[in-house]
């Protein structure tokens, strides 16, 4: 059975869903986008994630052509229609179809487009045996906050990771790790203290990462928002990422150098149990 996807006020099967080869989220990457994971048919997060997308917007000076309660009945409607109970839904909003100039037209009209992917997020094979990464340059613009959709760089370093055998890749810019391709990055020191970099324009203000200092907070952890070093990662007791698609995933490997025994840490399995939990209930 084909998938019901959303476009622009309809919900039609996507092989009938089309845009415009003169969109500008085609021709300029020009738009921004959001995923919001679904257990048990309800998304987590959603308001934050609604949040972010408004700010996104509002730095390009885009604009929303519906509320973002409208926008969340739409989400709770395509999740229905599809039956999806596990996965994400993703939502993009680019500015829209005008002949090909790089300033745009003052009256054109946005693009909203979204879909549902059922995934394994729960029983997920990579957290259950942790992921391997490699390091690679921070080659992207220097708006990270905004969740833009030009993910060429993020999609040429999960490329470089999949070629040297590791399931992911973590961008560094100088000298410090800012973040993974589609997650945050986290590591747990020695002394048990969890170091995630500080909130700016270098990454983007992960949804799932505020959610988990959130969770370590409450738990009295030791919590340092600075940026580290791929060699303090190295040396961690235990390294992770987070992100909506992946809650908290375990890092085991990095540019060869071996994390926690190749296994997950505990603070790691405990902060993805006390994630899930509170994802859940
Ligand atoms: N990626 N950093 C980057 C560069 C990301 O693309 C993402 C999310 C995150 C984690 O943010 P959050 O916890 O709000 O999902 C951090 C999404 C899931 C994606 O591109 O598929």
């Amino acid at each position: 059975m084909s998938r019901t996807v959303y476009i622009n006020g309809e919900f039609v099967p996507e092989s009938e869903a089309k845009i415009s080869i003169m969109d500008r989220g085609y021709l300029f990457a020009d738009g921004v986008y959001e995923v919001s994971a679904v257990i048990n048919g309800k998304m987590i997060d959603n308001e934050g994630h609604l949040r972010r997308l408004e700010r996104s917007l509002g730095e390009l000076d885009l604009r929303s052509p519906l509320s973002n309660h409208e926008i969340e009945g739409v989400q709770n409607e395509l999740i229905e229609r599809n039956g999806l109970k596990e996965g994400i839904i993703y939502l993009q909003i680019t500015r829209g179809v005008a002949e090909r100039d790089f300033l745009w037209p003052e009256d054109i009209s946005p693009t909203l487009t979204m879909f549902t992917q059922a995934k394994n997020l729960l029983q997920s094979p990579l957290a259950t045996k942790g992921a391997s990464i490699i390091t690679v340059p921070d080659i992207r613009w220097q708006r990270r906050d905004i969740k833009s959709i030009a993910l060429l760089p993020q999609a040429m370093a999960k490329h470089a990771a999949r070629k040297a055998g590791a399931n992911d890749a973590w961008m560094v810019d100088n000298g410090y790790v800012t973040e993974g391709t589609s997650t945050n990055a986290f590591i747990v020191t020695m002394e048990g203290t969890l170091v995630t970099r500080d909130l700016s324009t270098d990454i983007l203000h992960g949804i799932t990462r505020s959610a988990v200092l959130r969770l370590a907070e409450e738990a009295e952890l030791p919590i340092e928002e600075r940026s580290f070093t791929p060699q303090e990662a190295y040396d961690a007791a235990e390294v992770f990422a987070t992100g909506s698609s992946f809650f908290v995933l375990p890092v085991v490997e990095i540019d060869g150098h071996i994390i926690s025994n190749r296994a997950p840490g505990p603070l790691t399995n405990r902060l993805r149990e006390m994630y899930i939990e509170m994802a859940t209930n």
